[in-house]
């Protein structure tokens, strides 16, 4: 693994579950990038997005300090090993094609799928998942959602206000 290396005891055991299943299904191996971030680490990835893209590509990719999941130790960003690429290289990898079919048996969802740009606010991060738990991630799944906003009835959010 790369980066912070921290999260929730729930979710490092639900994803060692998935990194599990997904190898024993011949997709390969999996490692995890970005777990637990705080405050402060949000500020500093946030603010390189700024100073590398501007700030309205930033805001696409990357959360204000105080919006990210990040920050709740409940995500995590997924790369495929080994050896181990980076996160923007997942989605085209065995692995990452497994995780946004069985993602869900592991209480995770992937949180920004491609077309939802304008509810999430985010450009699309099949390297993204979010933990809700397995009761709630097999909901979603069964109700056929695509956003984490859509699935608890909240407006698009698609910007910061103000
Ligand atoms: N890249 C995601 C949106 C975050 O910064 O939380
Ligand atoms: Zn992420």
């Amino acid at each position: 693994t790369t980066g912070s290396g921290q999260l929730r005891p729930d979710v490092a055991a639900a994803v060692g579950e998935l990194a599990a299943a997904a190898a024993a299904d011949g997709a390969g191996q999996i490692g995890a990038n970005n777990g637990y971030r705080s405050y402060d680490l949000q500020v500093r990835t946030h603010d390189n997005h700024v100073r590398n893209e501007g700030q309205a590509s930033a805001d696409a990719l990357s959360a204000r300090a105080g919006y990210s999941e990040h920050q709740t130790g409940l995500a995590l960003d997924l790369v495929a090993c080994a050896p181990c690429g980076g996160i923007d290289a997942f989605g085209g990898t065995a692995q990452g094609a497994w995780v946004a079919e069985h993602a869900w048996e592991y209480g995770f969802i992937v949180r920004y799928e491609s077309g939802a740009t304008g509810i999430s606010g985010y450009s699309p991060e099949p390297w993204h998942l979010r933990y809700i738990g397995v009761e709630l991630a097999a909901a979603y799944h069964a109700g056929g959602f695509h956003t984490l906003e859509e699935f608890f009835g909240l407006p698009a959010a698609p910007d910061y206000i103000g």
